[in-house]
């Protein structure tokens, strides 16, 4: 069994650490943030993530927790370093976090190898070999082992990976980081540095340009008055394309898919490359968050004065995550418009969100609305039409930012419904003679 330690006790770093540990491996996760490890210490999860907390208790003797660095690197076979990489004012990644990394590898002894998780612009693992190189530091190997985790089943992500890719100097190395890996049943893929970091890159800003693909049909379905559900289904049944990351809604959101399409285009800029494609996805997504308006405002006219509850503030269900969520866009714009906003999520506290109301029920978020708006999907709101909610409100009107909800139940129930790309959402109420107007 290896002996692990892990720089950053993020999502990425609290989720592969456990995991490893669970794996038998000994695991040491080093944070910066003194209460942060003091928590873990405590057995406390700083994140939500399903089934964590659980994990990490059944695990807890093959897994320390502590802001000293030598401590993480003593003994270590690999040095995994999953720290964060926001974007910049430029959309470039911030590196330097991995660069204090780089920095405090100093003090290695013997000669571990150094696995890069965290999202890196490509060319990075080039810069961290010639620095450790010029550092003395020949000894230690470099692996690009990108993380394909998601928020909310980041442990099955872990477990069931629908591959693994290494990309290394030494090959020697790779099979190492391979062998860490030997009791995963998934492809493994194995290439030089600089693809791996690639494979990460071009895998979220492929699964964004799908996602901001669908929401543009469904954009041109509500025109046309056809239903993106079922386009969605008869197109995602076609092998070549499949299922997945099909789902019409108000945008993409979170710390990845937006700060990774950005940096891959900046990349791609800084190479002397114009990457039309995801200047493309990136405005459809911004787009997207503001139709949310258009359709408030189409039943409720001007928005001063009206009470909009919105439901959902995370950037996904199952998440804590606040990162580039939609909702954030929306209340700004909303109350912008002199809207009165209140909100409920089951699990984030909407109370730093300027000019909001955060409600403790989704009962007490919709009571006197004039309008509900679903932001994000989670199973409690599947419930919503009923007739408390129904009573509840000033007016009947639900925008369904993510169809959730059937809009023909939605309707027979007694509420006015706007989904996105649905058929009749938008349609329905266009005059028959009207001319065919570009909307956004
Ligand atoms: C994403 C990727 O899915 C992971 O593979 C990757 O490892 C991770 O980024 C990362 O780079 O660290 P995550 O951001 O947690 O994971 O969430 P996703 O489930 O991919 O959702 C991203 C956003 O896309 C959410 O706002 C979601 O609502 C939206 N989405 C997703 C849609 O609007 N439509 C879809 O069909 C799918």
């Amino acid at each position: 069994m290896a002996r692990i330690g892990i720089f950053g006790a993020g999502y990425v770093g609290l989720v592969t650490g456990t995991c490893f540990a669970s794996l038998g491996h000994d695991v040491v996760v080093r944070d910066v943030v003194p209460e942060k490890i003091d928590a873990l210490c405590r057995g406390e999860i700083p994140i939500y993530e399903p089934g964590l907390e659980e994990l990490l208790a059944a695990n807890r003797d093959r897994i320390d927790f502590t802001i000293d660095v030598a401590e993480a690197i003593a003994g270590a076979d690999f040095l995994y370093v999953a720290v964060g990489t926001p974007p910049t004012y430029s959309g470039d990644a911030d590196l330097s976090a991995v660069w204090t990394v780089v920095e405090e590898l100093a003090a290695v002894a013997g000669s571990p190898i150094v696995v890069m998780k965290s999202t890196v612009p490509v060319g990075t693992g080039d810069k961290v070999r010639v620095a450790l190189d010029a550092r003395g530091l020949t000894q230690i190997g470099y692996v690009s082992n990108p993380e394909f985790l998601a928020e909310g089943t980041a442990l099955r992500d872990f477990i069931q990976p629908d591959r693994i890719v290494i990309g290394a100097f030494d090959s020697e190395d790779g099979d190492r980081v391979e062998e860490l890996h030997a009791s995963l049943d998934a492809p493994v893929v194995r290439c030089d540095v600089n693809s791996a970091e690639m494979v990460k890159l071009a895998a979220n800003a492929f699964l964004s340009t799908r996602i901001s693909f669908i929401n543009e049909i469904a954009n041109v379905c509500e025109l046309v008055g056809a239903d993106v559900e079922s386009v969605a289904k008869g197109v995602g049944l076609d092998h070549r394309l499949g299922p997945h990351f099909l789902r019409a809604g108000i945008g993409f959101g979170g710390s990845c898919f937006p700060k990774d399409v950005s940096a891959l285009k900046q990349l791609a800029g800084n190479s002397g490359y114009h990457f039309q494609l995801l200047s493309a996805v990136i405005e459809v997504n911004e787009l997207q968050k503001r139709r949310v308006i258009a359709k408030l405002q189409k039943h409720l006219g001007r928005l001063r004065g009206k009470t909009i509850a919105l439901l959902g503030l995370a950037f996904k269900p199952d998440t804590d995550d606040l990162r580039e969520a939609p909702s954030l866009v929306i209340a700004a714009r909303l109350s912008a418009e002199g809207a009165e906003v209140r909100t409920w999520d089951p699990v984030v506290d909407g109370s730093d969100i300027q000019g909001v109301t955060p409600c403790p029920t989704v009962l007490e978020a919709v009571r006197g609305a004039d309008a509900a708006v679903i932001v994000t999907e989670w199973s409690e709101l599947a419930g919503l039409a009923n007739d408390e909610v129904r009573e509840a409100m000033a007016r009947p009107l639900i925008v369904d930012g993510r169809n959730l909800l059937d809009p023909a139940a939605t309707r027979a129930a007694g509420f006015a419904y706007e989904g996105i790309g649905r058929n009749g959402s938008s349609f329905e109420t266009l005059p028959e003679t009207a001319e065919p107007e570009l909307r956004i």
